[in-house]
């Protein structure tokens, strides 16, 4: 179990890990490959604090396409779902901006281009970065629409249900990995999903501690002063330049800060924003046996908390474009 999921992984891993030739064919695509180059959290991992313990957006799909072929093999899956569920989990962050979350606002305000928006386009080859990946899932006869489905939780059969769920493939191996920039992992990932597999949803269970864990997380660094900072300094400085450009959706953040090296933040005062954040609960009054109602016993509860953010020290620009100032 420990050696099934790991932080980093090589190709030896890919080969070893998969029973279907299709992930390395996959991973080996430029679009995959550049996931590389996508921090797992975005502007976050580029300040001092955090980038020694960066993360990255290919290492955190392997896993989560590790997890959804447990999930199939445990489950019987025949041989065209398994190959579905672990296609869509390995690719359902194909469609990750430079910097993720931190800039997909600026694009969505200007472009209309989010990571949903982007992940069709690169599934279907209607962008450059698209084409080797588009032509490799028609080798293998899969069809876009139908990843595209199960990666949107659309589909709430016992197939979608590891990505429809509130518990699914993608948050575990999220949180799991989270817990490498806090220092603690009180779970393992295939303890929950086999959890989640017997319905084992009863207060203690360890889904009920896997979801306090993300509360945990989600407030420990998403929500942290830090983690806000970084989203609004990083949103600031490429906010202002009209060079934006949609084709800057698909590049990875070292080519994306290169080409805004210069920026620098907008303001000189200290600046108070409001965020939407979100408390993940669980309400033990709720006992749930079947899958539909899972998200009656863990809540997802959404707010808003005001931060005051100081403006970088010395206003400076990304530095050696690898650095995002705090
Ligand atoms: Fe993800």
């Amino acid at each position: 179990m420990e050696d099934y999921l790991k932080f980093k992984y090589t190709h030896e891993d890919i080969f070893r890990l998969f029973v279907d030739s299709i992930v390395p064919s996959i991973c080996e695509t430029a679009a995959f490959q550049r996931l590389k180059g996508i921090s797992f959290l975005g502007a976050v991992e580029r300040t001092p604090e955090y980038s020694k313990r960066r993360n990255n957006r290919f290492d955190h799909s392997i896993g989560v396409a590790l997890l959804a072929q447990y999930y199939a093999q445990k489950m019987g899956f025949s041989e065209r779902d398994r190959i579905a569920v672990v296609v869509a989990a390995l690719l359902h962050d194909i469609g990750h901006a430079p910097l993720s979350h931190s800039i997909e606002p600026l694009f969505a305000e200007r472009f209309g281009l989010d990571h949903h928006v982007a992940t069709e386009k690169i599934l279907r080859g209607e962008v450059g970065l698209g084409k080797g990946l588009h032509s490799t899932l028609s080798k293998y006869a899969i069809d876009a629409d139908e990843l595209i489905n199960l990666m949107s939780g659309a589909d709430r059969t016992k197939t979608g249900r590891i990505f429809s769920s509130p518990i699914n493939v993608d948050t575990v191996e999220a949180i799991w990995r989270g817990g490498s920039y806090v220092r603690k992992q009180f779970f393992h990932p295939l303890s929950v999903l086999d959890a989640f597999i017997e319905c084992d949803f009863k207060t203690g269970s360890i889904v009920d501690r896997f979801w306090a864990e993300k509360h945990s997380f989600y407030w420990l660094m998403i929500y942290s002063k830090d983690g806000v900072a970084a989203d609004y300094w990083a949103r600031d400085r490429v906010g202002g330049n009209k060079r934006l450009a949609p084709d800057d959706f698909y590049l990875t953040e070292k080519h994306f800060m290169c080409k805004y090296v210069a920026e620098t933040v907008s303001k000189v005062d200290p600046v108070e924003v409001s965020i939407k954040v979100r408390h993940f609960e669980v309400d033990e009054r709720q006992e749930v046996s079947c899958y539909d109602t899972l998200s009656a016993r863990y809540k997802v509860v959404k707010s808003k908390k005001s931060v005051l953010l100081h403006p970088p020290k010395k206003l400076e620009s990304f530095r050696n474009s690898t650095l995002l100032l705090i």
